[in-house]
């Protein structure tokens, strides 16, 4: 059984996953504008990852007989300048979400609910991968800079990533 608590809490996190969804999508669509299309591939497929996330929790909400909640947000933000800039926001945006995966834990753990501790530590372990993987993107981008054959180099690894539902 879920605590009231944690349950309004994991509602909230839904929407915060379904907006992070939402927020990369809008830097999908600067790339292709940008015809960037494999910088567009990595956003559009970390869209889907942020739907699965989502989805995680609803499951996990109604596998405990509770209803999932499904609100609305506030429209993600568009007119990005660079690439730097979306690589700089979207690290800044999973460190966000790390600290609030972190507070449904501390609230599973401090109510010693050990079912939702074990589902938060995929959580846990998954904001570890999407911390690292925007920062090693910043470093890069950085380093080649905006324009040139570094980017497109870039461009074309990461047009190579794919949605593959994590276990
Ligand atoms: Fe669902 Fe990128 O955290």
């Amino acid at each position: 059984m879920l605590s009231e608590k944690l349950l309004a809490k994991m509602n909230e996190q839904i929407t915060h996953e379904f907006y992070s969804a939402h927020y990369y999508l809008a830097m999908a669509a600067y790339f292709k504008k940008e015809d960037l299309d494999g910088f567009a591939n990595f956003f559009t497929v970390q869209a889907e990852e942020e739907r699965f996330h989502a989805m995680k929790f609803f499951h996990y909400i109604n596998e405990h007989g509770e209803e999932a909640v499904i609100t609305g947000f506030k429209d993600p933000k568009r007119d990005f300048k660079s690439v730097e800039e979306i690589f700089g926001l979207a690290l800044e945006h999973e460190k966000l979400v790390s600290g609030l995966i972190n507070d449904l834990m501390n609230i599973a753990q401090e109510e010693k609910d050990y079912p939702s501790i074990g589902f938060l530590q995929w959580f846990v372990d998954e904001q570890v991968e999407e911390e690292a993987s925007m920062s090693r993107l910043l470093s890069l981008v950085k380093r080649v800079g905006e324009q040139g054959h570094g980017i497109l180099m870039l461009d074309k690894e990461l047009a190579g990533r794919t949605f593959t539902p994590p276990a």
